[in-house]
């Protein structure tokens, strides 16, 4: 699918900030979420790692690999209409430094027909980020806590106000287009909205961010996961996961009653 002629870019995303308008972000790793997260108009779509965690099953996204990225992000990128796709560079591409990183985000690019990249980095790994900037790729920092690097901070919220500051610092320094904050006090991330000239997006880090993300099959219960499961930083707005096994409990009795097929539905 073309995009459309009012779909976001990264000068209309910053002129969102500056008009004080609220950017919202949602998940997606497939076809019809993309389509429906796009229709119902997030400005923002995020290929998250996460599908290690929410599709594919898995404790941490560590093992989610570059090809599965550009597989599932090559198919949100059609999707979307307006929304501005951003690809979540995976482990351990944000790690092994600007060559590799400036490979993976330039395959990224040139195979998903997506946006942008996000990064999980910040003073650390801003060589990357400033290579990849610097190919005329669109970077989306990301800072605060860090799947990616679990084994050493554990899904904890990152509370070192200084080292958030200095690392949204060194991102607008290398000129990531955004910054995404995940876990971190909400005065903290307040503080960094104002002072940064770019989109500040959380996750986890309260209301004076400049914009949200929320993953879809949280926002949505769409798996077994019960409300009281989500993160305390998540909100539920649907119970898919329970339609779906409701719907799917009528189909197994209507087969098992012989009332489906009927006449209407049989050739
Ligand atoms: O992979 C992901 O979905 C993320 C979240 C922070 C939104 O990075």
């Amino acid at each position: 699918m073309s995009k459309s002629k009012d779909a976001l870019t990264v000068s209309r995303l910053i002129k969102m900030k500056e008009r004080n308008e609220k950017i919202v972000m949602a998940t997606a790793y497939d076809y019809p979420s993309a389509l429906l997260v796009d229709a119902a108009g997030v400005d923002m779509i995020l290929v998250g790692d996460s599908l290690g965690n929410v599709v594919q099953g898995r404790e941490t996204t560590l093992s989610v690999t570059l090809d599965q990225m550009i597989y599932h992000s090559e198919i949100v990128a059609r999707a979307a209409n307006r929304a501005f796709v951003v690809v979540d560079m995976p482990f351990p591409y944000c790690q092994l430094g600007p060559n590799d990183g400036l490979r993976a985000a330039a395959r990224i690019m040139q195979e998903t027909g997506a946006d942008a990249v996000k990064i999980e980095s910040g003073r650390d790994r801003i060589e990357t980020v400033r290579a990849i900037v610097r190919a005329g790729i669109p970077v989306l920092g990301h800072c605060g806590l860090q799947p990616q690097s679990v084994h050493i901070s554990g899904y904890k919220v990152q509370r070192d106000h200084d080292r958030l500051m200095d690392d949204a610092e060194a991102l607008c320094d290398a000129g990531v287009f955004g910054i995404l904050l995940e876990c971190v006090p909400r005065e903290s991330a307040g503080e960094a909205a104002r002072k940064f000239p770019v989109p500040v997006i959380g996750i986890g880090a309260g209301n004076l961010c400049d914009g949200q993300v929320l993953v879809f099959h949280d926002y949505l219960l769409y798996g077994l996961k019960t409300k009281e499961e989500l993160p305390k930083h998540a909100r539920s707005y649907a119970s898919i996961g329970e339609i779906i096994v409701q719907a799917t409990g009528q189909y197994i009795k209507d087969v098992r009653s012989g009332s489906f097929p009927s006449e209407e539905e049989s050739f």
